[in-house]
């Protein structure tokens, strides 16, 4: 591998903009060498804003191309699966956006194309970059709050994506809960054992035309006896709220949102303050940045990913039971998933 790791940007939208600013501005040891998108416009606009010497035709030309090490799939999530198998017989290293796979068949495909090829398989669960999350999980992990017992995760986006993206994202289970469900493992430190979710059409009929529902809650019991919730909806009128509380047996952790700015307004009506971050784009930049310097690290370091295929699959696991526990109307063990 050459000295500054040479990456790949798959798809120039959303995420792949916010990717392509972190490796231009805040990751010293790599660079974009090219940029694909199946939309010419957006590959062009990232190559010209982050200055990429190669606009590519498509990915595959990206994946011939010796010089280039590793690559970031920024795509839609029905197209991960086939990008990752692609990525890992062309042997380079990869970071897959959240879900790698709408099924546990095309994620395992996927997963076991990286073990074979020995490439490095990094999944964007970011949210276990962030510093307010790391500090949570620290707490568990140190025994500061005793034995966790409780976790409440509030996630709540400030407003749907557009309905296309919500057609091929694989609904509200496995698309935006798919973080939650990670992020439970992650700070609980141990698996789910159970799901059962209610939800519905609550924000935006046109979601609930397109086959998928705005808003739920899913309780969750741990293997290790603790219990949990996770509220998510797609819209907030205040901006993008993002909290989470772990409770034990010694104690108690909890985060607020973050903020622009932290000044309080008091007059003789009220005691006021802006509105958090607005979205992921704002709220996540510094855990955005901290998770691809760690997939660069452990690409340079040849140590293992620290969000890894297994990762990805378990989330997937507990989203298809939460998905399939608001279908049934009950609850749901994990092992029935797979
Ligand atoms: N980690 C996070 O917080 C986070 C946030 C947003 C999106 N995501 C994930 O990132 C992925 C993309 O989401 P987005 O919001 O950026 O979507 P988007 O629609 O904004 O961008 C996807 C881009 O991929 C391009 N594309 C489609 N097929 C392609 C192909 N075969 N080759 C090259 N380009 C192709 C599209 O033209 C589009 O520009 C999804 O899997 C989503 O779940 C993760």
């Amino acid at each position: 591998m050459s000295k500054v790791l040479h990456v790949g940007l798959i798809g120039a939208g959303r995420i792949g903009q916010v990717h392509a600013a972190t490796i231009a501005y805040r990751v010293s040891n790599a660079q974009l060498a090219a940029v694909t998108d199946a939309l010419p416009s957006a590959a062009q606009a990232v190559a010209a804003k982050f200055r990429v010497p190669q606009i590519a035709v498509d990915y595959s030309a990206i994946l011939a191309d010796p010089s280039i090490d590793a690559v970031l799939i920024c795509t839609p999530t029905d197209t991960h699966a086939e990008i990752i198998i692609a990525a890992a017989h062309a042997g380079k290293h990869i970071f897959c956006e959240k879900p790698v796979a709408l099924n546990l068949k095309d994620t395992d495909a996927a997963i076991q194309a990286a073990e074979r090829a020995g490439v490095k398989l990094q999944v964007g669960f970011n949210r276990r970059f962030d510093a307010n999350y790391a500090r949570v999980r620290k707490a568990v992990a140190d025994g500061e709050i005793g034995t966790p017992q409780i976790i409440h995760i509030i996630s709540r986006d400030p407003a749907p994506p557009p309905i296309e993206y919500i057609k091929t994202s694989g609904g509200i289970f496995l698309d935006m809960a798919i973080h939650d469900w990670d992020m439970a493992r992650f700070l609980i430190g141990g698996e789910i054992d159970e799901a059962y979710a209610q939800g519905g059409v609550m924000v935006d009929p046109a979601i609930g035309a397109a086959g998928d529902i705005d808003t739920h809650v899913t309780l969750l019991r741990f293997a290790n006896g603790a219990i949990g919730t996770v509220d998510n909806s797609r819209k907030a009128v205040y901006g993008y709220d993002q909290r989470v509380e772990v409770f034990g047996s010694q104690g108690c952790i909890h985060t607020e949102n973050n903020y622009p700015n932290n000044s309080v307004l008091s007059t003789a009506d009220s005691v006021r303050r802006d509105l958090p971050l607005h979205f992921f784009m704002q709220r996540y930049v510094d855990a955005f940045a901290a998770e691809i310097e760690a997939f660069v690290d452990a690409i340079a370091g040849d140590h293992p990913a620290p969000v890894d295929g297994h990762d990805g699959r378990m989330a997937l696991v507990v989203g298809l039971a939460a998905q399939k526990s608001y279908m049934e109307r009950r609850p749901v063990k994990i092992s029935e998933i797979g």
